[in-house]
């Protein structure tokens, strides 16, 4: 069998994001055959080579690939496991789902609520999460006062915050009171961090839209998979 580098064959093994996979790389928590490989590029095959990650085996053979859609409620975490022992989106999927090794692809802080997608896909993971592809989140978010409307149109344009100027986004005002925001990056508290540099206090966070993926009805702490042309839409948006 054709041999692939290292960082390929895990990423698509499911085992965890691309970036995870490369951290576990460099630190030499990887090893092949029993010897530490800290080259991404190592190459391997996966009929015969045994990879493992922290002295457990990882399984190269081809499992199904899941996409899930959560609804995350607030007081979770959005990673695999918590040093602090905090409730994660793992804890709360539903005992089914439990064998395939799923992980959140992108963050919500633990008190933002809404849509959170678990694959074992990693290929698409990375793409979703890579800045190139420009994946379009929308967050619906209240605010301790109303946005003046001229706050709204500077913080569409782009506004200044410690890690530079953001890109346009779009704002508005939704019924009830709440705003809308559209931004295609993923910047760490980026969306709390936009409210508080014009002066808001971000009541809460939700996410309604990733791409062509909408939250819809599903109820907080509620898991679906996704219909086929979802995943379709997905996997045509970033290829
Ligand atoms: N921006 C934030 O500030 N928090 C989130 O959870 C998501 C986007």
């Amino acid at each position: 069998m054709e041999k692939q580098s290292l960082i390929k064959v895990l990423t698509a093994a499911g085992v965890g994001s691309r970036r995870k996979m490369s951290e576990a790389i460099k630190l030499g928590r990887v090893m092949v055959n029993g010897e530490a490989v800290t080259d991404f590029n190592h190459p391997v095959d996966m009929a015969k080579d045994k990879i493992s990650i922290d002295g457990r085996e990882v399984s190269t053979q081809s499992q199904k690939l899941i996409y899930i859609m959560m609804n995350k409620p607030v007081n979770t975490v959005s990673t695999v496991s918590d040093e602090l022992g905090r409730r994660t989106v793992l804890d709360l999927l539903p005992q089914k789902y439990r064998q395939y090794r799923l992980y959140p692809v992108g963050r919500l802080d633990k008190d933002s609520t809404g849509l959170i997608l678990l694959t074992n896909d990693g290929e698409l993971a990375n793409r979703l999460t890579h800045p190139r592809f420009e994946n379009e989140k929308e967050y619906s978010v209240s605010t301790n006062v109303p946005m003046k409307a001229a706050e709204m149109r500077r913080m569409e344009k782009g506004i200044m915050l410690e890690d530079g100027m953001t890109y346009p986004a779009i704002v508005k005002r939704l019924k009830g009171g709440d705003y809308s925001i559209t931004i295609h990056e993923g910047r760490k508290h980026q969306v709390r961090r936009m409210f508080e540099a014009m002066g808001y206090t971000v009541k809460s966070l939700k996410r309604i839209r990733m791409g062509n993926l909408q939250l819809g009805s599903l109820a907080a702490g509620r898991v679906r998979e996704l219909r086929q042309d979802e995943v379709d839409g997905l996997i045509s948006q970033y290829k």
